[in-house]
């Protein structure tokens, strides 16, 4: 992370401390601001956080390795989770995937080079009935069509232009 990024991160990592007068409790919230503000989380600004919340690194390390909303490696600003189980392979994934794949321009594992956009597989969430069901960050797609696909994605890249204007005015975590 650059210098400047890291002044303001620290800044705005002590203003969510100090809502839990900068206790372990905060930690958890501050990392998933941190991950969707700047969508990853390297070795200095887990060295922030920890000065900030007086622990060890190693232990920030752990927590965001632990769980998987909020992983280290850099991920898009958008992160597309489609089930790969049993019920949601029977219902039709394999054209909901290749019609993600086709949208988004990235296979699965693979991140935009804008930034905007990561394709993962993911296990049951609980929507077999409603499959093939996907996350997207936290919102639930089910009965998944390729056209209702490439009306979620051009959704969402509306909605990434508009969270890019308005972060080039600034925001908090
Ligand atoms: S099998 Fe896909 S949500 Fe359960």
């Amino acid at each position: 992370m650059a210098v400047n990024e890291l002044a303001q991160l620290r800044r705005e990592v002590e203003e969510v401390a100090a809502l839990t007068n900068y206790s372990r409790a905060s930690l958890i919230p501050i990392l998933r601001g941190v991950k969707e503000k700047y969508r990853e989380l390297d070795s200095d600004a887990m060295q922030v956080i920890a000065d900030v919340l007086s622990i060890h690194p190693v232990e920030v390390h752990a927590v965001s390795t632990f769980y998987s909303f909020i992983q280290p490696e850099p991920q898009g600003q958008f992160v597309f989770r489609l089930c790969r189980t049993y019920s949601c392979e029977l219902a039709g994934k394999k054209d909901v995937a290749e019609q993600l794949q086709k949208d988004l321009g990235i296979g699965f594992g693979e991140m935009s080079a804008d930034g905007a956009f990561s394709l993962e597989w993911a296990n049951c969430m609980g929507m077999c009935d409603q499959g093939p069901a996907m996350l997207v960050n936290e919102e639930i797609h089910a009965e998944l069509t390729p056209d209702k696909v490439h009306a979620i994605v051009e959704g969402y890249r509306k909605r990434q232009a508009e969270s890019s204007a308005s972060q080039d005015r600034g925001g908090a975590l």
